[in-house]
């Protein structure tokens, strides 16, 4: 595949192909999901969920992420590996610095933070100072309590509105890329063809240029799933075979479709 960097993925989606992400915690899962052809990895927080068995994102913490990041960035040589910022670590720009520098110093290529408008001047600070980002929108999981629950985001027209507004700002501050998660699949199309970064979906419909999934949940591992998640190790002996096929489903297109998605 050869190493991936920012501009391997802007030509895809300037050249309409699908590229892939799916989480990874540890060196050995990084390898094999690299070698299933997977462009991306993301050392998500939701191994506070997956990992460390808690109901949400929040109780993570930085180390635990510096952690995780180093142990995966080893064993992915080829791939993008991008980290998640936990909870309440970016809420000032220089706490966002501090922050970042630890991830990156780690071995993360790229740091995830949730939220739009509000991080434009954080975003542009790391940007200015070498730190690419990718921003994340929709059914940010950090806000959970703020949400009131795991909920689909920018159903009515003025919540739809706003994420348009916050996408287009938060790519203005100089992020790179952007994770859209459960968003009804017209407006994530909407702004994907809009936005000039590539965008990533998770339960956000096939116009996305891209897919992510939480590894356990694409392996059938998670004891609840939600509407968007398929399980690839269906008609699969191997984990290898599964990675690949959700892989191989994304890049083709097959994945997610119409039962997948949101209206
Ligand atoms: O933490 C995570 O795994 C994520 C993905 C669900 C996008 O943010």
């Amino acid at each position: 595949m050869g190493k991936v960097t920012i501009s391997t993925l802007d030509k895809k989606k300037a050249a309409g192909e699908k590229f892939v992400c799916i989480t990874a915690y540890d060196a050995t899962f990084a390898r094999v999901i690299s070698e299933a052809g997977a462009e991306t990895i993301l050392v998500g927080d939701s191994l506070g969920m997956v990992l460390q068995g808690h109901d949400s994102t929040i109780p993570v913490t930085i180390e635990h992420m510096g952690y995780h990041t180093e142990c995966v960035s080893r064993a992915a040589p080829d791939s993008l590996v991008m980290a998640d910022m936990p909870f309440m670590t970016y809420s000032t720009p220089e706490q966002a610095m501090e922050n970042a520098t630890h991830l990156m110093q780690a071995g993360a290529q790229m740091v995830k933070m949730e939220g739009g408008t509000w991080l434009s001047d954080t975003i542009s600070m790391l940007v200015e100072r070498g730190v690419p980002v990718c921003a994340h929108l929709g059914l940010t999981p950090q806000s959970v309590n703020a949400f009131g629950g795991f909920k689909v985001q920018g159903r009515t027209p003025k919540e739809a509105k706003s994420i348009l507004a916050d996408a287009v700002e938060i790519q203005d501050a100089g992020a790179s890329l952007l994770v859209l998660e459960c968003v009804p699949s017209n407006l994530a199309s909407d702004i994907s063809r809009k936005l000039d970064i590539p965008v990533i979906g998770i339960g956000a419909g096939p116009g996305t240029d891209a897919q992510v999934l939480v590894m356990h949940d694409l392996l059938g591992l998670s004891d609840h799933t939600a509407r968007f998640v398929q399980n690839f190790m269906d008609g699969q002996s191997t984990i290898q075979g599964g990675l690949k096929a959700f892989v191989d489903a994304v890049k083709a297109g097959d994945y997610p479709r119409e039962e997948h998605s949101y209206t």
